[in-house]
């Protein structure tokens, strides 16, 4: 028997300030696109921006439905328009913001994605054969950089695992 262990690190800024020009206008896209999320029910909105190889890039939102399990999130409709749109281009970067507008709530620290996006990203990076980076952050604070989507679901299942 041996014991293994899993660790990864992540970068965490203040605010959006001490980004670097590229990362600071995505996360500041991920931020405004939230006004775009259909999230009448959980008045959670979800913005992700993606920056492409190709300099492109496509934006999701979250996207709520009155028969609750069919809304999807941001992440995933970033992804699938990514795929759609700009089939097999990789991904460099993607941030990630909410706004969470239900009163006294506020949106002031990182979220990061659900274990169903987390599913998502992974294989995104398996296709596009490279690492996918995020930005997370609220409307406003602290962001956390992490250079490798991936590294938020150890232990995987995978494309691999069917083979
Ligand atoms: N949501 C996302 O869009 N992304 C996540 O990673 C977490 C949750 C959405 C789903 C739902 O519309 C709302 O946020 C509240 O869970």
């Amino acid at each position: 028997m041996k014991k293994e262990e899993f660790k990864f690190g992540y970068d965490l800024y203040e605010n959006i300030d001490e980004l670097n020009a590229a990362d600071a206008a995505l996360l500041k896209a991920a931020r405004e696109i939230t006004q775009k999320a259909y999230a009448p029910y959980s008045h959670f909105l979800v913005g992700a921006v993606a920056q492409l190889q190709n300099g492109e890039t496509v934006s999701g939102t979250n996207q709520e439905n009155a028969s609750y399990p069919v809304g999807i999130c941001a992440e995933r409709v970033l992804l699938s328009a990514a795929s759609v749109l700009h089939t097999n281009v990789p991904i460099d970067t993607i941030a990630i913001s909410y706004h969470n507008t239900n009163a006294g709530w506020k949106s002031d620290r990182p979220v990061s994605p659900c274990g169903m996006c987390r599913q998502a990203l992974r294989e995104y990076e398996d296709r596009i054969n490279q690492p996918i980076r995020l930005i997370l952050s609220g409307m406003e604070g602290e962001v956390i950089v992490l250079e490798k989507a991936s590294q938020l679901l150890p232990m995987s299942f995978g494309p691999g695992d069917l083979k």
